[in-house]
């Protein structure tokens, strides 16, 4: 079966995990991606967090499957034109460099047109345009600078970073969006364009209801939904909401049996308005369902801690699994808080491919996530990173590059 993207050649010049969630989304849907790297380094991340001496790491194993894998010095004089022979080959160059890098490198906007005018150019940056743009940017700063850490944690802690991964794959999936686009544009416009996604943006765009919140606090002074109300106090900031929903239906995490020995013994539950009345037939409080100070959204509002602690009084007699299989018999919302080591061994995740086993030459045999987004048409087989440099005479075999000419550029130490 032919692929969503086939025939579509990346220039994959990405490092660490923005640009590399992006271009290894990209080679999912079929795309030829050919990945750039320096000889005898590569990508920084083939040796960070090394969980086996002198095997690319799960880093970056993880973050490049399917992808083809070249060495290029783009410093040196041969080493530059082949990447230049490579622009005019393939139709989006993707990177995620420092501000300025490419163009240091002598890959301007204007060069690259010049060399492929339909050649989509992909970025990566920290920031847009403005006081920030020429910083260096990681995941967590991202997260800071984009409104998720001061909207994350208790009231009474400090901001909290969250484990997933918004700036970096968060911003690597607006990119992918992008790149889509472009091509898309391009059938009809025949040429190429700049994408630039920037994670102080992409992280912006996934808090967006935290600017909603931003608006309602500076026109009401408060929120009825956030823990704060109605003892706390509201700053002039949103504030953080704990495990609050951040939406219309109030939740929260409850404890669950065995919580006071399994870290993750937990239960997300959501007092959904339309399940109000089986919720208080299953956790013993029916009076609830028609006792004014209960019975709508609105009597509830400060009231949610005493009912969040009614109902955490059901769930610490139920395992989280129970709790889950009862709740659902009534459509109530809620789920189980899952650890990773119950998330990598559920058989369902296996199943539809959410989850992968790949095989690795050096590291054998271990898990990854596969392609999240399921094409009916152009289903996914996820393949192994490639080793440093392991497609560079069969890529360049391809750019018309004698074995001769190769070896030539290999002791030039162009390649
Ligand atoms: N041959 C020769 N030189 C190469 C090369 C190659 N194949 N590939 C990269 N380089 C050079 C670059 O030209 C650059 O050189 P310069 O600084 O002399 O211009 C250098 O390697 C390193 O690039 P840089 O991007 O500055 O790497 P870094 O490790 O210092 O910074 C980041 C890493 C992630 C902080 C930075 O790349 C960045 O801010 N990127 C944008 C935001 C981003 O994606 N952040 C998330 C990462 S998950």
């Amino acid at each position: 079966m032919s692929k969503a993207l086939d025939g579509v050649r990346i220039l994959d010049f990405t490092h660490v995990q923005s640009g590399p969630t992006c271009t290894q989304l990209l080679a999912w849907f079929g795309a030829d991606v050919i990945k750039v790297e320096r000889a005898g380094a590569g990508d920084i991340t083939r040796e960070q967090l090394r969980d086996i001496p002198d095997v690319d790491s799960l880093y970056f194993t993880m973050l490049n499957h399917n992808k083809r894998s070249i060495t290029i010095d783009t410093k040196n004089p041969e080493g530059k034109q082949v990447l230049e022979t490579l622009i005019q080959k393939c139709d989006v160059l993707v990177e995620n460099f420092a501000p300025g890098a490419l163009d240091r490198m002598g890959f301007t906007w204007e060069r690259i047109q010049e060399l492929n005018p339909r050649m989509i150019v992909a970025s990566v940056k920290g920031f847009g345009p403005g006081p920030y743009e020429d910083c260096k940017v990681y995941e967590n700063v991202a997260q800071c600078a984009g409104g998720a850490a001061s909207t994350t944690g208790f009231d009474d802690g400090p901001p909290v970073v969250t484990g997933a991964q918004i700036g970096d794959s968060g911003t690597g999936l607006h990119l992918a969006l992008g790149i889509v686009t472009a091509l898309y544009q391009r059938t009809q416009s025949g040429r190429g364009q700049k994408v630039l996604a920037a994670m102080q943006d992409g992280v912006l765009n996934l808090c967006r209801v935290k600017l909603r919140d931003q608006q309602r606090l500076d026109r009401t002074g408060t929120m009825k939904e956030y823990p704060q109300y109605p003892n706390g106090k509201f700053g002039e900031a949103v504030p953080r909401a704990g495990n609050a929903s951040g939406g219309g239906q109030p939740g929260w995490i409850l404890k669950c049996k065995g919580w006071e020995t399994d870290p993750n013994a937990y239960i997300y539950f959501i007092t959904q308005a339309p399940v109000w009345a089986k919720i208080c037939n299953v956790i013993g409080k029916e009076e609830w369902a028609t006792d004014p100070n209960y019975a709508t959204p609105a009597a509830r509002l400060p009231h949610l801690k005493d009912i969040f602690a009614e109902i955490e009084r059901w769930t610490m007699t139920k395992t989280k699994f129970e709790a889950m299989q009862i709740l659902n018999k009534y459509d109530i919302p809620c789920g189980p808080i899952l650890s990773m080591k119950e998330i990598a061994e559920e058989p369902s995740l296996r199943k539809t491919g959410t989850i992968v086993e790949v095989d690795h030459p050096t590291r054998g045999k271990y898990l990854t996530v596969g392609n999240p987004i399921k094409l009916s048409d152009s289903p996914t087989e996820v393949t192994r990173s490639p080793l440093l440099g392991e497609h560079t005479d069969e890529v360049m075999a391809e750019l018309g590059y004698s074995p001769e000419q190769i070896s030539a550029l290999r002791t030039a130490g162009a390649i």
